[in-house]
């Protein structure tokens, strides 16, 4: 069924249907609206200017046409909206005239391949993969034409084989061993990274993540791009394994003072919604605390029957020894602690 919606500041008619597959004439899932604020926010927390924009998997065109729409003025020079379906560019154009974006020169509807779109032209600084599974296909491309100081936004839904459900594909996709245990959705965005970086290498590009995030069945990280052969050696220097895992990337996955920015702009500019609101904030707080990894409390405390302490009882008592430590978004049971396992484990006792 066609029906026109709105989502954040777009008008967008879209093909709504109970059941969303790729067999939809063109693509929009209303789940990944919150996929969408978290782009348009980053983008405004960064406040960059005059942005040569690609979103080269668009679908409706939701994305690009919010990007446009709520975007600070002299925020976005140039836009192309490319999806490969005739279907999708043929609505991107009637969504854009919906918003009042018809004719608008600074916008360029495709309807190519994405990896063309990318390599034909002369480099942006905003790219946004976004694709149905693996964004492994896109990586080359993109890594070849985002810019220095530009930000490479990656989208991937194929969790199953990062989590260690299909290892072997995992492995032939990403070049690297998964694990399904408590903690495969921040190891399985660790493998992510890792491939992400390691084709940004091959072209001198240091793909640094300033903000990433697992939730439901997909997996999102924002890389800020550098340049030079010394930078991207410091990326390398992060990829190691983690409890066997990997390899992957051990560096942080969030920028501090970003993640707090996006945080306050979410409570106060944009009317975000608890759901959004309660990710940030638990972002936010991880964010803070330099460790790769987290401890289930629940494992840790297996063994002890009842005896165990709760999460926010736990974090006060390390922060009190003087370790940091939060909460993580990857899992309710979870604690990212600088503290080692072994005095953990004593201050459980
Ligand atoms: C997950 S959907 C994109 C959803 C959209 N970004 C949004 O936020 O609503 C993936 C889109 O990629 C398009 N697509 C798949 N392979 C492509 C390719 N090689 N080149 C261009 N478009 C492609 C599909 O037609 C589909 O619309």
């Amino acid at each position: 069924m066609r029906t026109v919606i709105t989502e954040g500041r777009a008008k967008v008619e879209e093909f709504l249907s109970p059941k969303i597959s790729k067999e939809l004439p063109v693509f929009y899932n209303p789940a990944m609206a919150l996929n969408r604020d978290i782009s348009v926010l980053l983008l405004r927390a960064l406040g960059k200017k005059r942005m040569r924009v690609a979103d080269i998997l668009a679908g409706s065109g939701v994305r690009g046409i919010r990007l446009l729409r709520e975007l600070g003025k002299g925020a976005i020079e140039s836009m192309a909206i490319n999806d490969g379906s005739k279907d999708a560019a043929r609505l991107i154009k009637k969504n854009l005239i919906l918003n009042g974006l018809g004719g608008n020169k600074k916008i360029t509807v495709m309807n190519k391949d994405a990896n063309l779109v990318l390599l034909e032209s002369s480099g942006f600084d905003y790219i946004d993969i976004d694709p149905f599974g693996s964004p492994v296909p896109f990586l080359d491309a993109a890594c070849r034409r985002i810019s220095g100081g530009g930000i490479l936004a990656v989208t991937a839904t194929d969790t199953a084989p990062l989590c260690g459900t299909y290892p072997k594909t995992c492995r032939r996709r990403y070049w690297a061993a998964p694990k399904k245990c408590g903690m495969m959705h921040e190891l399985g965005l660790r493998i992510l990274i890792r491939r992400v970086q390691l084709i940004g290498a091959q072209y001198e590009k240091s793909l640094v993540p300033v903000f990433c995030y697992a939730r439901e069945h997909y997996f999102r990280a924002f890389f800020a791009c550098g340049r030079g052969n010394a930078a991207v050696d410091e990326v390398m220097e992060r990829h190691g394994m983690l409890d066997g895992v990997g390899p992957l990337w051990l560096g942080p996955l969030w920028e501090p003072a970003l993640a707090k920015k996006m945080d306050a702009l979410a409570r106060k500019e944009v009317k975000a919604g608890k759901e959004m609101i309660r990710l940030l904030d638990l972002i936010r707080e991880e964010a803070d605390v330099p460790a790769a990894g987290f401890h289930d409390i629940h494992e840790l405390g297996r063994g002890r029957g009842r005896n165990i302490p709760s999460r926010e009882q736990l974090i006060s008592a390390i922060r009190k020894a003087g370790y940091r430590a939060s909460g993580t978004h990857f899992k309710g049971e979870g604690i990212r602690t600088t503290m080692p396992q072994e005095k953990l484990l004593a201050l459980m006792q």
